[in-house]
């Protein structure tokens, strides 16, 4: 059993003082937004794990395909010492770079989730000797607290497309922001959706089981159980849409009739027109060139880029 620790680097109610924000906010503009980090609680993060396992949620599989074909050659690029890796959720994938980097000391994964970051550094510093797995509570879109003493060349990975979860403007801070923690020699490991045709794109966030909708509708029971709120999930409708021109999918709530809810916690009352939506996510999907130019406006020089056979998501590595 190697050393486990899980660190939380906000203070005590900065994750409640930020969703009182978040929803004050997304519920009383035009249109009406929620962020996605809020999506994932327990159940959230269970959900999200059912939606890679999806015949239609194709990301997750291609890019497990990637890492088994390149873990490799990324190792090889960059032989970290350290990984740390944003939004790591389950850490599944990221065994495929744990096995090939055979120099690596530490891991830490960073999330929102605690069910999740528990659940995965638990099982990893029971079934890897020697590597230390040192996990942090944070917000990966503010300034990152690593813990001292972490060993370089870093790797930061940053996978699953969780990178057009942000909002171009959020996507440029946050990438500004990972460079800046970044040593001469570090790299980032980014992975990336690509744009594809609308079918197989709106099937992936809106499959036929209905997992995507219990998903988005989590959203809402966190802001119920969280905030007291009364919305009733079942007069909410999940919306999966392409957005052709800023090339990405947007997922909503749609209320199937007028309601208004209430938000104690907020001292609010939300009025709903009938057929009113809140959007809760953006995924965007991405072109290489795009991608490129996102890395090289933070800071970041390009040193490999890698798809699935069938061209359908890709990992970058770029270096401080
Ligand atoms: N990397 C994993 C999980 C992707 S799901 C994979 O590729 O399968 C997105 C993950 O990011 C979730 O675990 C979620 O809890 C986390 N997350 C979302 N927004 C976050 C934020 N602002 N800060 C930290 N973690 C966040
Ligand atoms: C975490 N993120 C990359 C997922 C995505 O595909 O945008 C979240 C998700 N939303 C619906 N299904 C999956």
């Amino acid at each position: 059993m190697s050393p486990f620790r899980i660190t939380r680097t906000l203070p005590e109610d900065a994750t409640g003082a930020a969703l009182r924000e978040d929803v004050r906010a997304g519920l009383t503009s035009v249109p009406k937004t929620l962020p996605p980090k809020w999506f994932y609680d327990a159940r959230g993060s269970e959900l999200f794990e059912e939606i890679t396992r999806l015949p239609e949620y194709y990301p997750t599989r291609a890019e497990r395909e990637i890492l088994a074909d390149r873990a490799g050659e990324i190792a090889a690029a960059l032989p970290a010492r350290t990984l740390v890796e944003l939004g790591s959720g389950s850490s599944e994938k990221t065994r495929l770079l744990l096995d090939a980097l055979t120099g690596l000391e530490a891991y830490v994964p960073v999330d929102v989730s605690e069910s999740a970051l528990r659940g995965a550094g638990q099982a990893l510093a029971r079934e890897r000797q020697g590597l230390r797995v040192h996990a942090l509570i944070a917000d990966f879109t503010g300034r990152l607290e690593l813990p001292e003493g972490l060993p370089g060349p870093r790797l930061v990975a940053f996978l699953g497309g969780t990178l057009g979860n942000l909002l171009p403007g959020e996507r440029a801070a946050f990438l500004a922001s990972v460079r800046a923690s970044m040593a001469p020699g570090d790299g980032l490991l980014l992975g990336t959706d690509l744009v594809k045709d609308e079918e197989t794109l709106v099937a992936a966030y809106d499959d036929a089981r209905g997992v995507t909708a219990e998903f988005d509708k989590n959203v809402l029971r966190v802001v119920n159980r969280e905030l007291g709120a009364d919305f009733d999930l079942d007069r909410f409708d999940h919306v999966a849409r392409w957005d052709a021109e800023r090339e990405w999918i947007e997922m909503r709530l749609r209320a199937r009739s007028a309601a208004t809810v209430k938000i104690p916690a907020l001292d609010l009352a939300v009025e709903f027109a009938e057929g009113e939506e809140v959007r809760t996510e953006v995924s965007a999907k991405f072109r290489e060139e795009g991608v490129r130019a996102e890395l090289a406006a933070a800071g970041l020089t390009a040193a490999g880029w890698w798809t699935d056979r069938a061209g359908r998501f890709a990992l970058s590595l770029s270096l401080a």
